[in-house]
């Protein structure tokens, strides 16, 4: 049975991707087939031509199928702004629907556990009326929230928590991260989370560490019908 992943942040910067790629190695290393996919990126980079996202190329190695960089990013965006002020700049429109015909494409692929890396934070939009959000709850992707530890992710992890599940998507998990050393009070800010969100923690990523040794995937593998 394919399992269908979403990977959202407290905000930009908090470590989606560092913590996409380690648990698509982490999924590979227990035998399943992955694949990481970033369908609107913003911040390309113009190459002979073609835009291409960093995030998406990381996923793309860190996948176990090899597939063409468009089905991995459909929408890439060259300003390194907000994707739907991207877009407009560029002179288009990102609509839900458009990307999620593009994922459709995308999940018709066979592979044991597909890994969705969102853009930015939980509510980010596409356009003036739809957000990222819809994407997931369309599809009801199994939601992972990674949250960066430093002062003030208390409040944005409970925000965060409360609008994924009004969303009425399934949270699977949630992930603490530090993206650098030394955070003062960082322990008693997870278990203050602990009390705060309702989901499991799926484990605590130090700085620099690799996030295939400190997940849990016992939790995950029984949680699913991965196992
Ligand atoms: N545990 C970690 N240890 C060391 N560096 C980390 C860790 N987590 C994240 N980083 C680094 O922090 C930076 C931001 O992380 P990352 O790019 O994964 O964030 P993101 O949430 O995917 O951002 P975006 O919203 O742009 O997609 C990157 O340079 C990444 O390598
Ligand atoms: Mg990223």
């Amino acid at each position: 049975m394919k399992q269908r992943f979403f990977i959202t942040g407290t905000d930009t910067d908090v470590g989606k991707t560092y913590l996409s790629v380690g648990l698509l190695n982490l999924f590979t290393s227990l035998g399943f087939t992955t694949l990481g996919l970033k369908p609107v990126a913003s911040g390309c980079m113009r190459h002979n031509g073609h835009l291409y996202n960093l995030d998406a190329l990381l996923l793309q190695q860190a996948s176990s199928l090899q597939l063409s960089y468009d089905i991995i990013n459909p929408f890439a965006f060259e300003p390194g702004i907000a994707p739907h002020l991207a877009a407009k700049q560029s002179a288009t429109t990102l609509t839900l629907k458009k990307v999620n015909e593009a994922l459709h494409r995308a999940f018709n692929t066979s592979v044991d556990i597909f890994l969705v890396e969102g853009a930015g934070g939980w509510h980010t939009p596409l356009n003036e009326k739809e957000t990222m959000a819809e994407v997931v709850m369309h599809y009801q992707l199994n939601t992972i929230l990674i949250v960066r530890i430093h002062l003030g992710c208390l409040n944005h992890a409970i925000l965060t928590e409360r609008a994924i599940r009004s969303s009425g998507v399934p949270l699977f998990g949630w992930i603490a991260n530090y993206t650098t050393g030394n955070i003062e009070n960082g322990e008693e800010q997870i278990n203050t989370l602990k009390h705060f969100l309702s989901a499991p923690l799926l484990g605590v990523v130090n700085f620099n560490e690799d996030p295939k040794q400190k997940i849990n995937h016992r939790i995950i593998l029984a949680s699913t019908s991965l196992i």
